[in-house]
């Protein structure tokens, strides 16, 4: 009989009485890399915390490496040898690499850090990862991939058997990526046993052994990865047939539009010399590879980075933004990349989140807010946008990752500004929801809302753009069509030029 790293059983969970996990089985083999995926709210996230001590389990059985164990907390997880990345990485800013792999468990038996020891093993580690990152960089400095490997040296150095990661790649470069592949195929070489939940399907071929699907709490499918395809995979997840390659619709005349928006030469301390129109009703793209300036851009426009040069025009209006309360007045709505740090206040509700962007909505009924408009236009958001959620008085942090996503998005919308900057949108939403979240863009832009959207996913730029600006180097790099404009296209833009690398 086959040892499991895990073994789950019957495994049955809910958050006041609404069940949330039903009686699901999962196993992990020894030194597999195992795909957990399912829609947003499917109940990913919550089956991992039942593993990695964050949750405890209403019901069932947990067997580790054939023992039956009790997880209460994340310490019983570490002594057991289970290791939990979770989405929001947990390293200290200031703190070099070294010093982050080595916190709470300091090399030397001194009370001083043996400081030599700690760059030597660290550097090891990185090594053993075939990984290039200078150990004694301050992490704060470092890129998303940099953070998740000092990450996965931590949990080496945890003697971990089993790593869990929760939508790793979701922020990472296609050089990072790259290295990631690298990465996780040395832990597969330590006989390491890794859980890897994402929503980027096209990755599952390239990294895991076998996939586990949940649908609404059930185990639906756990399959050799040779033996499904991916629309199967979409099949199972959602329950119905869908694509899963998302097409871009005809886009409208823009001929008569009048422009909405428009950048002449602006610079801030962290672009460089921006120009473009946005006329009302189109949507426009805008891509680069991380790091490119794209977040950049949308804070300038919004007021959150000084403009240092050029002009802003907002609906025929030139404006220079001191913050972005000033922003929203003019118009402009921005959904940020960040929704942790700068999108949502977890402690509070649906509904509050919904309402604290959209206070002049509520104050024409002349009451301060006026609570039963707040609940119907929270209601509304809701419903339009999809969000798995009990009720509107549900406290953020208890809503799925990709939920949370849903709100942000919705409350922005609500505002029904006259230009919306969307920045990386669909970060950790699932392929279904997806295509809703496109086609829901497209109706905005039919509308008349000048659109413009921030990612460096290209598939998503290429299904709703009607123009693409590609950023490289904070500079802009050019700009084409969207209609006809391919990957290959926009990468030939980004390293084109010649001028760098
Ligand atoms: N602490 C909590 N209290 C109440 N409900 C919760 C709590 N944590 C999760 N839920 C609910 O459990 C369900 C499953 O959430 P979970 O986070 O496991 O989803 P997920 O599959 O990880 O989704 P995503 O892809 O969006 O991250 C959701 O409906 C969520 O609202
Ligand atoms: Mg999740």
């Amino acid at each position: 009989m086959e040892t499991y790293a895990i073994k789950m059983e019957h495994i049955q969970k809910g958050f006041s009485g609404v069940p949330v996990l039903k009686e699901v089985d999962f196993e992990l083999k020894e030194g597999e890399i195992h795909a957990l995926l399912g829609e947003n709210g499917a109940g990913k996230s919550t089956l991992i915390k039942i593993l990695s001590g964050a949750h405890e389990k209403d019901d069932g059985t947990v067997r580790v490496f054939g023992e039956e164990v009790e997880i209460h907390n994340p310490q019983d997880a570490h002594a057991l040898g289970i290791q939990c990345i979770y989405q929001e990485l947990s390293l200290i800013p200031h703190l070099s690499v070294a010093d982050n792999i080595f916190l709470g468990r300091e090399l030397g038996k001194k009370a001083w850090i043996n400081e030599r020891d700690t760059y030597k093993k660290a550097r090891e580690m990185m090594d053993m990862l075939s990984l290039d990152i200078n150990v004694k960089s301050q992490v704060q400095s470092l890129g998303i991939g940099a953070q998740f490997f000092t990450e996965i040296c931590r949990c080496l150095l945890g003697n971990a058997r089993i790593v869990i990661l929760d939508e790793p790649t979701s922020a990472m470069t296609p050089i990072e990526y790259g290295y990631f592949l690298r990465a996780i195929k040395k832990l597969r070489e330590q006989h390491i046993s890794v859980i890897y939940i994402s929503h980027r399907l096209d990755e599952i071929k390239d990294i895991c052994d076998r996939v586990t699907i949940l649908r609404d709490g059930k185990n639906v499918r756990t399959a050799e990865v040779k033996d499904i395809t991916i629309p199967e995979i979409i099949h199972e997840m959602v329950g119905k047939d869908a694509s899963g390659y998302l097409q871009r619709q005809q886009g409208a005349d823009l001929t008569k539009a009048p422009v909405m928006m428009k950048l002449d030469h602006v610079s801030s301390a962290k672009i460089e010399d921006i120009s473009f129109e946005l006329k009302a009703g189109e949507i426009l793209g805008v891509t680069g590879l991380l790091g490119a300036g794209k977040t950049e851009l949308a804070n300038v426009i919004f007021g959150v980075d000084k403009k240092t040069r050029g002009t802003i025009t907002v609906d025929g209006r030139e404006y220079t933004f001191k913050n972005p309360r000033q922003a929203m007045k003019a118009g402009i709505g921005l959904v940020p990349e960040d929704r942790k740090r700068t999108g949502l206040f977890q402690e509070f509700d649906i509904k509050s989140n919904i309402a604290i962007v959209n206070l002049e909505q509520m104050e024409q009924w002349k009451v301060l807010v006026h609570r039963s408009k707040e609940k119907e236009l929270a209601k509304r958001c809701v419903k339009d946008m999809n969000v798995k959620c009990r009720n509107t008085n549900q406290k953020m942090k208890h809503l799925s990752g990709g939920n949370q996503q849903k709100v942000v998005l919705s409350k922005w919308i609500a505002r029904n500004p006259k230009v919306l900057l969307l920045d990386e949108p669909t970060r950790g939403i699932d392929v279904g929801s997806k295509e809703e979240i496109y086609n829901l863009i497209h109706e905005l832009a039919n509308e008349g809302m000048a659109v413009m959207v921030l990612s460096s996913e290209m598939p998503e730029v290429l299904a709703l753009s009607d123009r693409i600006l590609i950023l490289h180097d904070r500079k802009c790099k050019g700009e084409i069509a969207g209609e006809g404009a391919t990957q290959e296209g926009i990468l030939m833009t980004i390293t084109g030029g010649g001028d760098d690398e």
